[in-house]
């Protein structure tokens, strides 16, 4: 695919051709798209957050839809760090797809462990850490709620990380202040964030009476976060302008993405709009490539943050 427009991106010291990649979670390991695009044509898959023991996930019933989103309650589901480096990463690597792995733990050693065995498989681009999980050492809260615990999950994953690649940490927006998570996070060495996981609702079903999903709250995702998700990216970029964000929640069009662009994402992550349409990520990536074009942009990278940047006199 050729674009006008440079769509080419960083994180840390990864580089992706183009800036749209997939949300963790929402394409498995890319098996299922990639019979809609070639998986080579985004910036990135990122695959669903892995644990270290295969996992069965939460009971049913595991999703609700909702006005304009959905709910979901399916838990870290998943055949475990060693089957998925064995089999999944050579076969996106196979397709010519960059791989950005995200890891989940229950502990923070747990992050720890893992981060070994990804440092020690060739090719995967960087490593998104998602912390919106339950801390078993802390009632279940989970870590990125936490200051301390989100420190302690990074800071020991950049113990093994010595920078070969670059490691991503996945906040959660149910917070007071994710300014102070996001610098938190940074000190303890991440060097990107991701920005937003799902939002913590709940439905109730009216003819049990009782709350709908098995696992009683669950996540809400779609078009009803993106505000949330365009708050969070504003404001971590207004205090961290350097550090390169991905954003994510509720991008359906170019449009969306622009938004998060604009906010201060120098990449964007499509979840949900995939279930609906395969081959969203596709379009979303070509809408932004001509939205950009038609504000004078000649590259994705004078676009990131330019909402921060004064209105009067500053040209592009
Ligand atoms: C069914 C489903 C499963 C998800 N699984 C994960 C996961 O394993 N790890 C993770 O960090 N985020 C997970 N997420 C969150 C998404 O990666 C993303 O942050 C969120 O859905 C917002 O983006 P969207 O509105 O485009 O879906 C999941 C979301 C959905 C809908």
């Amino acid at each position: 695919m050729t674009y006008s427009v440079d769509l080419s991106t960083t994180l840390g010291n990864a580089w992706f051709p183009a800036p749209i990649f997939t949300a963790s979670g929402c394409a498995s390991s890319g098996k299922e798209l990639a019979q809609f695009f070639p998986l080579k044509d985004i910036g990135a898959i990122v695959t669903k957050s892995v644990m270290n023991k295969p996992r069965h996930g939460r009971p049913t019933p595991r999703m609700a839809e909702t006005p304009s989103g959905m709910l979901n309650s399916i838990g870290l589901q998943g055949p475990g760090i060693d089957a998925f480096l064995a089999n999944d990463v050579p076969w996106l690597l196979n397709q010519g797809a960059r791989v950005i792995v995200s890891i989940a733990g229950e502990t923070a050693d747990e992050f720890g462990v893992l981060a070994r065995k990804i440092r020690s498989t060739p090719g995967i681009s960087a490593l998104e850490v998602n912390i919106s999980c339950p801390n078993v050492e802390n009632r279940g809260l989970v870590f990125a709620a936490d200051l301390e615990s989100s420190r302690r999950v990074i800071d020991s994953v950049r113990k093994v990380i010595g920078g070969e690649i670059p490691i991503i940490a996945k906040l959660t927006p149910d917070v007071t202040n994710i300014q102070e998570i996001a610098r938190g996070v940074v000190d303890a060495g991440a060097d990107g964030l991701a920005l937003i996981n799902t939002v913590l609702g709940m439905v109730i079903n009216l003819d049990t009476l009782r709350p709908h999903l098995g696992g009683k709250t669950g996540g809400l995702s779609g078009p009803a976060i993106r505000p949330i998700a365009v708050r969070a990216i504003y404001q971590v970029h207004e205090v961290l302008p350097k550090v390169p964000i991905l954003g994510m929640g509720g991008v359906a069009s170019g449009r969306d993405a622009l938004e998060m662009i604009l906010a201060g994402a120098s990449g964007v992550s499509v979840g949900t709009a995939s279930f609906g349409n395969p081959t969203a990520l596709i379009k979303i990536q070509s809408e932004l490539h001509d939205l950009l074009a038609a504000r004078g942009f000649t590259s994705l990278n004078q676009a990131i943050g330019y909402a921060h940047r004064a209105s009067q006199g500053e040209g592009r």
